[in-house]
């Protein structure tokens, strides 16, 4: 019998999808079946999809309420055309893996959906799918390790490990994925900040192929006394080829800070001016694009390693492998095993403890990691997206953001500090000189109507206003007015971002603003109270005139206070019962004519 190919495809924008197919993969290497790991939007669907044989699982997560993830949406046009003959994967053998959040209305419904599809298109299903939920208290994990034991009793079932061999135990390590082929001789370049120059390309910039952006202007916009450092960001985009609308948002792709990359060369005994060759070990896996080739150690840890993100249990798995230290081994074991996981929880995910940090936890184990295993250990950098505040209508040319530089405390005594927003603060070129950004632009979950007459009203406490003000910006350039901007903030002197921007536009007859100070009064007066405020004009509106509606923001509660506030408004100036007035948001949600794009 052919060795059967497994292939783990993932769908994901955060990294907990792509560490559990990791997962996968290396679990099937140990019971000897070939794996290739990937994601959805980078794999060709349409042919393969034929082949027998093949093992499929698709590890899929269901953000927000209603929609696909968007990093992956020619494998769902393919998979869910009509035309697809229901026999199409009869020779298949599929598992599907879902990542939800049961606080949302339509849970998991990705993963139940495309279970259901595989069958229909005449696949076998190994096991029902696994429904993940981020809102268990130990995360998706207490659903997927009882589902994955079950699974590899079934692969096993049908696909025996071939005589002579056994399953590679689980504290042996694997092979390494890429090895590092030290050079003697060093460039003298090398520690430097240095980036991959982008190859000559056709099309924008991507992922692939960055545009390193010259920042032109880092100002903090909030006042003294507010607690959040939010600044305004400014790049030059020119030459770029990098167009956009209002609704798009912009990736960024950040570095390790100077003083983290030593104090992990430290911990490690690495010498962070060597230089290397980067080399796969399996034919046909390619080397990291954002790599250069040879390659300093500084350069891997700067660009691609993220080692100030809180390690996975898979982290823990192979740090156990590779220990040689008798108690650490022990703990790390612990860590890694399903009953260890409470622990892990307590130790690692609530006090937002780093990579770097539990390195430093681990130092005899730390110090004897073999080099080649990096990459295995340690996920890449991922970009950050941000909703693109200006329009090249307004400034051509220009990309501008609005940001919260992200810092918390939890139990540790180093504040917790997100790695972009603090990269990106760090690098204000009034201060340090010339600054490039390695960035590129995709469509956001936001779209403005094309109809001139379309009036629109947004909701955007916070930094949540950034998108509108591209959106107000485009518009006023094109001459609509019907721009009604509910905005939210504490104080009016603190962080009343653009103010001198509304007022002249309210001036010219382009815009209605709607401000509401939440702490210059004992009560606290939030964007939906001035929304019900205005319960009439709202309703006509929305329902004479065909107003579009949106809103951004925080994820926290201000989504569903908005929802809530609208559903009274429907009920009071429609006459709407509490059921048609739900059955109302949701026909203007599907319409399109209510949209939200909310962070955590
Ligand atoms: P607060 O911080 O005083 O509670 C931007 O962050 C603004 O949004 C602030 O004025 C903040 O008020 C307010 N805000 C906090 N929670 C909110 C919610 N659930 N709905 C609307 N606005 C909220």
């Amino acid at each position: 019998m052919p060795i059967p190919q497994l292939l783990v495809l993932f769908g994901s924008q955060t990294g907990t999808a792509q560490d559990v197919s990791e997962r996968l993969g290396r679990e099937a290497r140990r019971r000897r079946l070939t794996c290739r790991v990937q994601a959805l939007d980078s794999y060709p669907v349409g042919l393969q999809l034929k082949s027998p044989r093949f093992l499929f699982f698709f590890y899929c997560v269901t953000f927000g309420e209603y929609s696909f993830p968007c990093t992956s949406e020619n494998f769902w046009r393919f998979i869910f055309r009509k035309s697809l003959p229901s026999t199409s994967l009869c020779q298949m053998d599929f598992a599907v893996l879902g990542l939800g959040d049961s606080s949302y209305a339509k849970y998991n419904f990705v993963a139940k959906k495309l279970h259901r599809r595989l069958l229909q298109l005449g696949g076998s299903a190994l096991l029902p799918p696994c429904l993940g939920d981020d809102q268990h208290e130990l995360g998706p994990d207490a659903a997927i390790d009882p589902w994955l034991r079950d699974l590899w009793v079934r692969v096993l079932e049908l696909y025996p490990v071939p005589q002579g061999l056994t399953v590679i135990p689980a504290g042996v390590p694997l092979p390494s994925k890429f090895t590092l082929h030290f050079l003697q001789e060093t460039p003298s370049t090398c520690s430097e900040e240095q980036r991959v120059a982008s190859p000559d390309s056709q099309g924008p910039p991507s992922e692939l192929q960055p545009f390193f952006a010259p920042m032109v202007s880092n100002r903090r916009v909030t006042g003294p006394l507010h607690f959040q450092d939010v600044r305004l960001i400014e790049f030059d985009i020119t030459g770029s080829g990098i167009s956009f609308v209002a609704g798009d948002v912009v990736l960024i792709q950040p570095s390790n800070s100077a003083a983290h990359i030593q104090q992990f060369c430290q911990v490690l005994g690495l010498n962070p001016d060597q230089s290397f060759l980067l080399q796969p070990r399996e034919s046909g896996v390619p080397c990291p694009s954002r790599l250069p080739q040879p390659c300093s150690i500084w350069q891997l840890v700067s660009q691609y390693l993220d080692i100030t993100s809180v390690p996975r249990r898979s982290f823990f798995e192979l740090l156990a492998c590779l220990s040689v230290h008798e108690l650490e081994r022990k703990k790390l074991l612990e860590f890694s095993s399903a009953q260890g996981q409470e622990e892990l929880y307590e130790y690692c995910n609530r006090p937002r403890r780093t990579i770097l940090e539990v390195l430093y936890d681990f130092p005899h184990t730390a110090g004897t990691i073999p080099p080649d295993y990096l990459l295995d250990l340690i996920p890449p950098i991922r970009p950050r997206a941000f909703s693109i505040a200006s329009s090249l209508l307004a400034h051509p040319s220009r990309l501008q953001i609005l940001m919260a530089v992200v810092q918390y405390q939890t139990r540790l005594k180093e504040p917790r500090r997100g790695l972009c927003t603090s990269w990106l603060a760090s690098l204000d070129p009034g201060q340090v000189g010339p600054v490039q950004v390695p960035l590129w632009v995709r469509p956001g979950g936001l779209a403005f109507p094309k109809t001139p007459n379309t009036p629109v009203i947004m909701v955007g406490p916070g930094t949540g206003v950034a998108p509108f003000r591209a959106a107000i910006q485009e518009r006023v350039a094109q001459g609509r007015t019907g721009n009604i901007l509910f905005f939210g903030c504490r104080w009016q002197d603190q962080d009343f971002y653009w103010e001198e921007e509304w007022r002249g536009l309210e001036r010219k007859g382009y815009l209605t603003l709607v401000t509401a100070f939440s702490r210059e009064q004992e009560q606290k007066v939030y964007v939906q109270h001035r929304l019900r405020e205005v319960g009439p004009l709202v309703w006509e509106l929305l329902d004479h005139q065909g107003a579009y509606f949106y809103l951004a923001g925080n994820a926290k509660n201000m989504p569903a206070d908005i929802s809530e506030a609208l559903i009274s408004i429907f009920q009071e100036e429609g006459g709407l019962s509490s059921p048609d007035a739900a059955a109302y948001l949701a026909r203007l949600q599907r319409a399109l004519r209510f949209q939200t794009e909310t962070w955590a």
